[in-house]
């Protein structure tokens, strides 16, 4: 049954071990923190856990640089503390997802210390070398103004090794079938353990075979429908949500012809397109972003967010919707990064209550399965003194008590953000929870709502055409459901007028608030959209779909 593919309504939370709940007090969070935390999770709404890479780390790269595959980081806790949460997840029905990070290792990993002994040695071949130094060796960083090279000189291996990413990070050589094979062992290591599936790392740079000193680097497909054969063969129902920043033209192969590839990946595409829209109002941009991305193969999903745990990354958008962006978002050069993005999170970013949830909103109801970030539920701020990326990173507020409620060490692996709007005395979930008007109360609403809603993780959508080029319209249909949502984007408000065709769409259910818009005899609605305003319809008389307590029993 294709109802069956449950990741099409999920709705995920993504959250780094390190800063969410740190139980033995060192100052770093840990599992046990992270079970404490289960039943708020729950309580949101929130049925899948994303997990950040937790596994043995230098640490040099938020733990994105990996030195063994098969243990928890010791910071984090035992490989027993994290039976006893995938143990406590599923007893909540929470599914967990944790990141597969196999680009590349640690240079301190056990492989590429060996790989150093250079050609000859046992794992020489995991790895990407060249013996002269390539021509492009200064080209394709992927974090520009940091990163100086892609080929660094190792001394020992006498040659050079190529790094996407930091130098401390060497690429495996994936044309390896030895390497592929460990990566499918890794998988499966994880997989029976109780795992529902990896957010794949950096998938365009897996799938490129590098050869020194030539920049068109071929992307090998296979691998990937290998990697999902060895998946769907270990488990069934387990998924791969593909991190993979590509334009629309090029997604295709990532999803498989036929479904054969990633089931999830990230619509960076649309997300730059919803900032651009957020900071000018202007819908068009938006419409074509969603146009483009439009008409997946069944099983494909996009997976929508809004911030993650990097920058947000605006190098999609051309240079002039990129400038406004940087003016409305992130004016001054310390807020942005890599010539590319901006480093701060989503509440300071727009300022406003009202536009924060016109943003949630909008990025619950857009085709695919929303990705929320911890702490967004609650609006937490950035630390802009903070290196790079590690703005917004700092730990989770929980209450005003010392360190936010999240540690009792006096030093923290993030500083806790303590002065200012977003101060945790401010900002922390306890007053929240007590607070009916509070955005995670709101934010529990909207899940709720997004999860009575299947049509926008199944159906099909169009865009409404209506003469308010502020106010995005967009109508979904499945299975006899009908919803229609409405954001407007601009700082005025506006009246909406929707031409309906068909006779059951009369009505409009208002799904949040009481209101009824005003029909003429001709059929036409009439919506008032208030200020950065948005609202959710049900057309026709389906209430049933959503209240099936008795009568009196279904406020809102
Ligand atoms: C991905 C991660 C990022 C990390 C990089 C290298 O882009 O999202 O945080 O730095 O991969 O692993």
């Amino acid at each position: 049954m294709i109802e069956d593919l449950w990741y099409k309504n999920a709705v995920i939370y993504s959250l780094d071990l390190e800063t969410f709940m740190d139980v033995n007090g060192d100052g770093v969070g840990d599992f046990e923190g992270l079970c404490r935390r289960l039943d708020y999770l729950n309580s949101l709404g929130v049925d899948t856990v994303w997990l950040a890479p937790f596994q043995p780390s230098p640490n040099k790269d938020n733990g994105y640089d990996i030195s063994d595959y098969y243990g928890v980081d010791r910071r984090h806790g035992s490989s027993g503390d994290f039976v006893e949460f995938m143990h406590q997840a599923k007893k909540r029905g929470i599914k967990v997802i944790m990141d597969l990070v196999v680009n590349h290792t640690s240079d301190q990993h056990p492989w590429f210390q060996e790989a150093r002994n250079g050609k000859g040695s046992r794992y020489y071949d995991w790895y990407v070398w060249s013996e002269e130094k390539p021509s492009n060796w200064d080209e394709g960083m992927v974090f520009p103004g940091v990163q100086k090279a892609t080929w660094t000189y190792d001394k020992k291996a006498g040659a050079y090794f190529f790094h996407r990413f930091f130098e401390h990070q060497p690429d495996l050589n994936m044309d390896n079938p030895e390497v592929r094979a460990e990566v499918y062992k890794i998988m499966g290591f994880w997989l029976e353990l109780g795992v529902a599936g990896f957010r794949v790392d950096a998938v365009p740079f897996i799938l490129e075979s590098t050869v020194p000193g030539k920049d068109q680097h071929k992307l090998k497909f296979e691998y990937l429908r290998e990697m999902r054969r060895f998946l769907q063969w270990r488990q069934g129902d387990a998924v791969l949500l593909g991190e993979a920043n590509v334009l629309p033209e090029e997604t295709q192969p990532y999803f498989g012809e036929e479904g054969d590839g990633i089931h999830l990946m990230f619509n960076f595409y649309v997300n730059q397109h919803v900032f651009y829209t957020l900071a000018t109002a202007d819908t068009e941009p938006l419409v074509k972003a969603l146009e483009a991305t439009k008409g997946l193969f069944p099983t494909a999903q996009w997976a929508q967010f809004l911030r993650n745990h990097d920058e947000l990354d605006l190098g999609r958008l051309t240079e002039e919707q990129r400038q406004k962006v940087f003016a409305r978002f992130g004016p001054e050069k310390h807020m942005q990064l890599y010539d590319r993005g901006i480093r701060r999170r989503l509440s300071p970013m727009l300022g406003s209550r009202q536009q924060t949830e016109l943003a949630y909103s909008l990025m619950f109801s857009l085709p695919g399965t929303p990705v929320i970030r911890y702490g967004d539920e609650i609006g937490m701020g950035d630390d802009l003194t903070l290196e790079e990326r590690d703005a917004v990173r700092t730990p989770m507020q929980w209450s005003d008590d010392t360190q936010a409620g999240f540690s009792t060490a006096k030093k923290l692996v993030h500083p806790i953000i303590s002065e200012g709007p977003y101060s945790y005395t401010h900002v922390n979930t306890e007053e929240q929870r007590r607070n009916p008007e509070s955005l995670l109360n709101w934010m529990t609403s909207l899940i709720r709502l997004r999860k009575e809603c299947p049509e926008i993780g199944w159906g099909d959508w169009q865009i409404l055409q209506t003469d308010t080029p502020q106010v995005l319209a967009m109508h979904y249909h499945w299975k006899g459901n009908s919803l229609i949502v409405l954001h407007n984007f601009d700082v005025q408000p506006h009246e909406v007028v929707l031409n309906l065709k068909q006779k059951q769409e009369e009505k409009l259910i208002d799904l949040m608030a009481n209101y009824k818009s005003a029909v003429d005899e001709k059929g036409r609605h009439y919506i008032t959209m208030e200020a950065y305003g948005y609202r959710w319809f049900r057309t026709g008389d389906l209430s049933h779909l959503l209240h099936r307590g008795k009568k009196g029993n279904s406020k809102q």
